[in-house]
C-alpha cells in the first residue's frame, strides 16, 4: 500500500459554506456507480443537515489542494443514540459520537487514506462510543470498520428510502490497527 501524502485539516459547523462544495463532489466521486439511485442524491441534503449541528466536526484530507477524502459527523443526543434499542444493558459510559459519513474518491483508495480521516475524525474525539450505520449489503466495508475495532449490534432502515443498515458500535479511542 502506497500512502500518498495527504494533509488532513479539520472544520466545524462555521465552516461549512466553504467545505460545502467539497464534501459533495468527494461524494459524487466516491459513490459513482451508485449515483442513478435516488439515496445517494440526496446528500446535500444531508451534508446540511449535519454541518448545521452546533458540534458538527468534519476532517478532509487534501492532495495539495484537492480534496481527496473526508469522515463528519457530530455527538449523538444522550437517549436516543442509534445502538441503545439493541442492546440489552447499556454501557455505564455511554457518551456517543454520531460517526455519519466517510468517502473516499476512487483514485485514492486502498491507499489507507480512509483510516487516515477516520483515525484523524476520531482521535481527537472524547465521548466514549462511536457509532455509525453501514449499508448490510456491503458486507467489504463492514470488514473495514470491525478492523478498527467495530462490531454489529444490530439493524435498522434510518429512512424508509434509506438501505438497511448494520449498527456499528465501538469504544474510543479506537483500538490500534
Ligand atoms: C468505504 C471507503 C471509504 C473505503 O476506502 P478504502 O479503505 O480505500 O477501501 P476500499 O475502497 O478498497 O473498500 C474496502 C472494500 O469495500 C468495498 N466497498 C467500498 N465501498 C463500497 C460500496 N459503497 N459498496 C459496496 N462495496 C464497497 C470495496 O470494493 C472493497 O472491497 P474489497 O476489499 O473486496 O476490494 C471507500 O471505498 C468509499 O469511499 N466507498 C464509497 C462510500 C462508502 O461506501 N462509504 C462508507 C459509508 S458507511
Amino acid at each position: 500500500m502506497t500512502r500518498p501524502s495527504l494533509a488532513c485539516r479539520r472544520f466545524t459547523r462555521t465552516d461549512l459554506p466553504q467545505i460545502r462544495q467539497a464534501l459533495i463532489d468527494v461524494h459524487h466521486d466516491a459513490y459513482a456507480e451508485a449515483m442513478g439511485e435516488e439515496f445517494p442524491q440526496r446528500f446535500p441534503w444531508f451534508v446540511d443537515h449535519w454541518g448545521g449541528h452546533p458540534d458538527f466536526d468534519c476532517v478532509i484530507a487534501f492532495d495539495a489542494d484537492e480534496p481527496v477524502a473526508f469522515a463528519y459527523g457530530a455527538p449523538a443526543a444522550p437517549y436516543r443514540e442509534t445502538w441503545r434499542e439493541h442492546l440489552v444493558t447499556a454501557p455505564v459510559k455511554s457518551r456517543t459520537f454520531s460517526f455519519s459519513e466517510l468517502a473516499v474518491r476512487t483514485a485514492w483508495r486502498k491507499t489507507g487514506t480512509s483510516e487516515l480521516v477516520v483515525r484523524s475524525l476520531l482521535g481527537e474525539r472524547t465521548e466514549d462510543l462511536v457509532v455509525l450505520l453501514v449499508d448490510t449489503e456491503h458486507p467489504r466495508v463492514q470488514a473495514l470498520y470491525e478492523s478498527w475495532g467495530f462490531r454489529k449490534v444490530g439493524e435498522r432502515q434510518p429512512f424508509p428510502d434509506a438501505p438497511v443498515c448494520a449498527v456499528m458500535l465501538a469504544e474510543l479511542p479506537l483500538r490500534d490497527g
